[in-house]
Order: C-alpha cells, then sequence, then structure tokens
C-alpha cells in the first residue's frame, strides 16, 4: 500500500513536473480516472464557487484540482500518505494534510459536502472510516463515493490489502453509519483520449526511471490484479451520491 499510495505518488509528481503541468490533473485522479464519473458527482453533489469540499484519501489531489478548475469549489484533502500530501501541495496548490480517514482533524459538522473516491475498498476499517464522515459532515451535507464493488464473494486475485464490500454490505455500512444513498450508478470508465495520452506518458516516464524499483513492481502488480478483476466482471466501479441523515450515528 506504501509502495502505491506514497512512494509512486511521488514519482509522479517528478514526472508530472518534467513533462508538463498539463499532465498533472489526469496522472492526479489514481481511483477514479475518468472525468465523466468526476462530473457525474460534482453535478451530483450540486458543485457551486466556493463549496467547501473534504476530498478524503485525496491521494495526490487530481480529483480536487480538476473540480477547482470546473466549479471552483475550496478544497480541502487528506490523506496518510506523506507522498500523496506533498504531491498535492506541490502540483496544485491545495491545502492537504496527513489523516487517517478515521482520524480527521476538522470540527464536527463543519463540512458541507465531501467526496471519497476509491478509498473504501483500501481500507480496513469502513465503518470507522464512514463514521468520521458522519461527524465532519454538517447534517444534510452531500457525500459522493467511488466505490469497487464485489461482484462474487471469491474475488481472485485479491490485490493485497484490499478488501472489496458486495453491494449489500456497502448498503448496510452507508445506511448503519448515517447515510442515506440518493442515487448510484456504474461508473461509465469512458476516460476520453485526451486524458490518457497524458496519463500514459507520465506511466512511460515512471516506468522508464523506476521499472526496477521494488515499489514499482509491487504497484504494477496490484494494478494488474485490479485490472483483472475488472475486466473480467469480478468488480464492479460504483458512483453513489449520499446525503448524511441528520440522526446521531451509534
Ligand atoms: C486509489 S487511491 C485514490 C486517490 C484519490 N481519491 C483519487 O481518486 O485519485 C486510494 C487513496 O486512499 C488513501 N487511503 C488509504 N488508507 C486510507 C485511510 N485509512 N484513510 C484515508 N485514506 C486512505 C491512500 O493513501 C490513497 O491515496
Amino acid at each position: 500500500m506504501d509502495a502505491e499510495f506514497d512512494v509512486v505518488a511521488d514519482w509522479t509528481r517528478a514526472a508530472v513536473e518534467q513533462l508538463g503541468a498539463d499532465h498533472a490533473i489526469p496522472a492526479g485522479c489514481r481511483g477514479s480516472a475518468s472525468p465523466s464519473a468526476l462530473a457525474w458527482l460534482a453535478e451530483a453533489l450540486e458543485f457551486t464557487a466556493g463549496t467547501r469540499l473534504l476530498d478524503l484519501g485525496a491521494g495526490i489531489g487530481g480529483p480536487a484540482a480538476w473540480a477547482v478548475r470546473r466549479y471552483g469549489v475550496r478544497p480541502v484533502l487528506a490523506d496518510p500518505m506523506e507522498g500523496a500530501c506533498r504531491a498535492a501541495a506541490r502540483l496544485f496548490g491545495l491545502p492537504a494534510f496527513e489523516a487517517d480517514g478515521t482520524a480527521v482533524p476538522l470540527r464536527t459538522a463543519s463540512i458541507s459536502t465531501a467526496w471519497c473516491l476509491g478509498v473504501l475498498c483500501t481500507v480496513e476499517d469502513k465503518a470507522g472510516l464512514l463514521a468520521e464522515l458522519h461527524r465532519v459532515l454538517a447534517p444534510g451535507a452531500g457525500l459522493g463515493l467511488l466505490v469497487l464493488v464485489a461482484q462474487t464473494t471469491h474475488l481472485d486475485p485479491i490485490p493485497a490489502g484490499n478488501s472489496f464490500p458486495t453491494q449489500t454490505e456497502l448498503q448496510d455500512l452507508l445506511s448503519q453509519s448515517g447515510f442515506t444513498i440518493e442515487e448510484q450508478v456504474a461508473d461509465p470508465r469512458d476516460t476520453p483520449s485526451s486524458w490518457t495520452r497524458r496519463t500514459d506518458r507520465v506511466d512511460a516516464l515512471i516506468r522508464r526511471q523506476h521499472h526496477d524499483d521494488k515499489a514499482y513492481l509491487q504497484a504494477e502488480e496490484q494494478e494488474d490484479r485490479l485490472g483483472v478483476l475488472l475486466s473480467s466482471g469480478q468488480l464492479s466501479s460504483q458512483l453513489l451520491h449520499a446525503t448524511r441523515s441528520s440522526r446521531a450515528w451509534s
């Protein structure tokens, strides 16, 4: 996990700095990886200029930077990986702090909108992370999620450090954490070539510079496994718009 989200985050920052700033947003979207997924969530959450957005598990900040550019939101980013926070600050000048999603240093009910993209399946304590989101969000606030949902109970191969909820588990987790699902759609995953051209260039540069590094090989194996699970239909990428109910979480 450190290899993928810390070391590779730093390499991605360095590659973008070499290739040019126009590579930053596509290369910085590690969970969502598609502007159409981000647009669906942004519209569902009714982003406007000035929306204060918590991006939990923000990675190197591509999605938040996209939302700043398209909607003028005011994001705050949190991620446990130092390399990711450093990259978000350097590439996009966004406020990013190191925090685990189960203990976010923000005041109770201080946030009006949050999204959490491609993070739940990397976290063992999913209920703890959702409880923390419920705590920092104001009653009625919107939450956007991108979640890889298991379509079978016997996934093969299983990427190290991941645990993917089934649809029923995801629904139960959200309702038990005090969230109501307003809408859910399959992630279109239709990234245009204007994006993939740039992510491919960043990936190629990282490969050239780090191909024999252990962290590179681990991250690549992880990505290959995810690719197999998605293309074989064992996993499905889902977008959700939920709202924080006003009742207290128990
Ligand atoms: C697949 S990446 C997605 C990054 C970003 N949301 C995006 O869409 O580009 C998953 C992110 O979750 C973060 N993460 C892992 N465990 C976490 C935790 N306990 N709390 C918050 N974030 C976590 C990782 O550091 C990583 O940046």
